[in-house]
């Protein structure tokens, strides 16, 4: 994606999330001097395997990974401090030296205990089956200009008056939703002093660093979390996260302005899962769905939910195309479709009788819609050993062809297996 042009590349989730964003950021991150995350929190997670042990980084882009990237944490993330630091902790432990090359925004938004209890005891969190992580709490803090800060933590006096208040705010919450839970003042009060001489060197105005960057001739890569179907605005509402997830949030998310961005890279996989409720019009009837969560291992990495599987969906494919303005579509997981003799790709919906071939406002609406389908050919044999396009199947190939069509971007990426040299470079 980087060439003499592009120097700012943000890379997003076009489907529900988990379409291996991270890899594909991994990946590109050889080529980046900066890897910003944008939004979200610790409900994302990426495996990482260093050696022969596996850990997950929810919080810490994925590029830290290599030794020349600066990573780092956007206002627009809502910052969880302790998991952040475990990450950090378990990167130490396997030898990877962040030192001087992980910044913090003094902007972004802490998600604190109180925002996990509230979050758990909230019904409408269990209705659409949040990661159970303060996400929506926090953000509802932010937008609702009562939320602490990095920056808060300068003054710990200061800090501690507005955890009072939100503190008792909570419990007034809490108490209200029937919970028994209660949050303490103490222990709050105890982790920010405990966080702070911690947190603090870490935080920095990382808008200006990221903008210096640039000016500088170097290359940024913006890594989002979860996906275009789960972004506030456009996502299947209210089934959704609390933040922009599409390519818009990168800039508002990273401190740039829209302008400084000039590719962006939509990532899916060749078939669609989701995890959490809502519709997912072609979630794939038995014993499909339950073939491509075993082929795929398809359970989240946040809270080991079966993810929910069905075929390729271009109508929503194409509507994160356009709301993210992608320059580039990356195609994962292929090789998870190499057993399957026919694989049927939704082209628009049926709703009420008539073509549809956009995805409607409504939750509801797009859970009454019914697919329409092309049945492609399988090519029932592996491809995880292609390196080149051409090294594909004939069917594979017509088949990534087809997505592409559909879904109005260029290829640019395919990945056939989970190791790094597993994707293809169109
Ligand atoms: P929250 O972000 O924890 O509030 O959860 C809201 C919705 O987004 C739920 O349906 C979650 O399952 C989903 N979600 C949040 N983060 C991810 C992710 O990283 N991958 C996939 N789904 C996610």
């Amino acid at each position: 994606m980087f060439d003499g042009r592009t120097t700012c590349v943000v890379v997003v989730g076009a489907q529900w999330g988990d379409e291996g964003k991270g890899k594909l950021v991994d990946v590109l991150a050889e080529r980046a001097d900066f890897v910003v995350r944008y939004q979200g929190g610790a409900n994302a997670g990426h495996t990482v395997v260093i050696g022969d042990s596996h850990f997950i980084l929810r919080q810490i882009p994925s590029g830290i990974l290599h030794p020349n990237v600066t990573c780092v944490v956007g206002n627009g993330v809502v910052l969880e401090p302790e998991t952040f630091f475990g990450e950090l902790d378990q990167l130490a432990e396997r030898g990877v030296d962040t030192a001087g090359r992980m910044f913090v925004s003094d902007r972004a938004h802490l998600v604190l205990p109180f925002h996990k209890l509230l979050d758990a005891a909230s019904e409408k969190s269990q209705n659409i089956g949040t990661t159970g992580r303060g996400i929506g709490p926090a953000y509802e803090d932010k937008y609702g200009r009562r939320g602490i800060r990095v920056a808060d933590l300068r003054h710990l006096d200061c800090a501690r008056g507005l955890l009072v208040d939100r503190v008792a705010r909570a419990n007034r919450l809490l108490e209200l939703m029937g919970s028994g839970e209660r949050a303490s003042f103490e222990q709050h009060a105890e982790l920010l002093a405990r966080l702070a001489p911690r947190l603090l060197p870490l935080a920095a105005d990382t808008g200006l660093l990221v903008h210096r960057a640039l000016k500088a001739g170097k290359r940024v890569l913006l890594e989002g979390a979860q996906g275009a179907l789960l972004d506030v605005d456009h996502g299947t509402y209210p089934y959704v996260t609390s933040s922009n997830t599409t390519a818009g949030g990168a800039a508002v998310g990273a401190g740039l302005g829209p302008t400084a961005i000039n590719g962006v890279l939509g990532v899916v996989k060749a078939y669609t899962t989701r995890v959490g409720n809502g519709p997912l019009p072609t979630e794939a009837e038995s014993p499909f769905g339950e073939r491509l969560r075993e082929l795929g291992g398809e359970f989240g990495s946040v809270t080991g939910r079966p993810r929910r599987c069905g075929w390729f969906d271009a109508t929503v494919v194409r509507y994160a195309v356009r709301v993210n303005g992608l320059t580039g579509l990356a195609v994962t997981k292929l090789d998870v479709l190499d057993s399957f003799a026919e694989i049927p790709v939704c082209t628009a919906y049926r709703l009420d009788g008539e073509v549809c071939e956009e995805v409607p406002a409504m939750a509801d609406a797009l859970g009454r819609v019914r697919p329409v389908y092309e049945v492609l050919p399988g090519w029932q044999q592996s491809t995880s050993g292609a390196r080149r396009l051409s090294e594909l199947p004939q069917p594979a190939r017509a088949y990534l062809e087809r997505l592409q069509d559909l879904s109005g971007a260029p290829l640019r990426y395919v990945s056939v297996g989970t190791r790094r040299d597993q994707i293809i470079e169109v």
